[in-house]
């Protein structure tokens, strides 16, 4: 089963230009899964929090486009808080891990790249079903 331990930032390539800084993704590298689809959370509210789900199966690599947010990663242990402002790494996480986003910024732009077209029946909504899921038994707050 996977844990915050599996989460990582990756870097991406950057190439910088005096008319612009320029960062690319290509099939397989540096986002370790094969992408199949792509999808963006903005004009997020002050305060406002998205996410608060695990993945079944669902593989995902996080990147702050523009702004910033944290990231909050739970394995039923132990919790991890990583905070992206940058557009050129992301976080890769792993299934089966719980996590929500929070602390946006204004105008911040959340690009996510996932591993599997959107299904409703990967998601693990509760949070006590993915304790049982994962059968830990330290428990920590969300
Ligand atoms: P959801 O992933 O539940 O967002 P959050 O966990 O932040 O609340 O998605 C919100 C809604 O958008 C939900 O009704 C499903 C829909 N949705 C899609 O149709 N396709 C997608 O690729 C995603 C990510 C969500």
């Amino acid at each position: 089963m996977n844990t915050v331990h599996d989460t990582r930032i990756i870097q991406l390539p950057k190439i910088p230009d005096e008319r612009g800084n320029l960062t690319f993704i290509e099939a397989g590298r540096p986002v370790p899964f094969v992408i199949h689809r792509s999808y963006w959370i903005y004009d997020v509210p002050g305060g406002e929090v998205r996410g608060g789900h695990a993945y079944k199966e669902l593989e995902e690599f996080v990147i702050a486009l523009s702004g910033s947010f944290d990231v909050v990663l739970n394995d039923g242990k132990e919790r991890k808080i990583v905070s992206l402002n940058r557009s050129y790494s992301g976080l890769y996480v792993p299934n089966m891990i719980w996590r929500h986003l929070e602390n946006f910024s204004t105008n911040s732009v959340c690009l996510i790249l996932a591993s599997l077209a959107y299904s409703a029946d990967d998601y693990i909504r509760d949070y006590e079903l993915y304790l049982d899921a994962i059968q830990g038994e330290n428990e920590c707050q969300r």
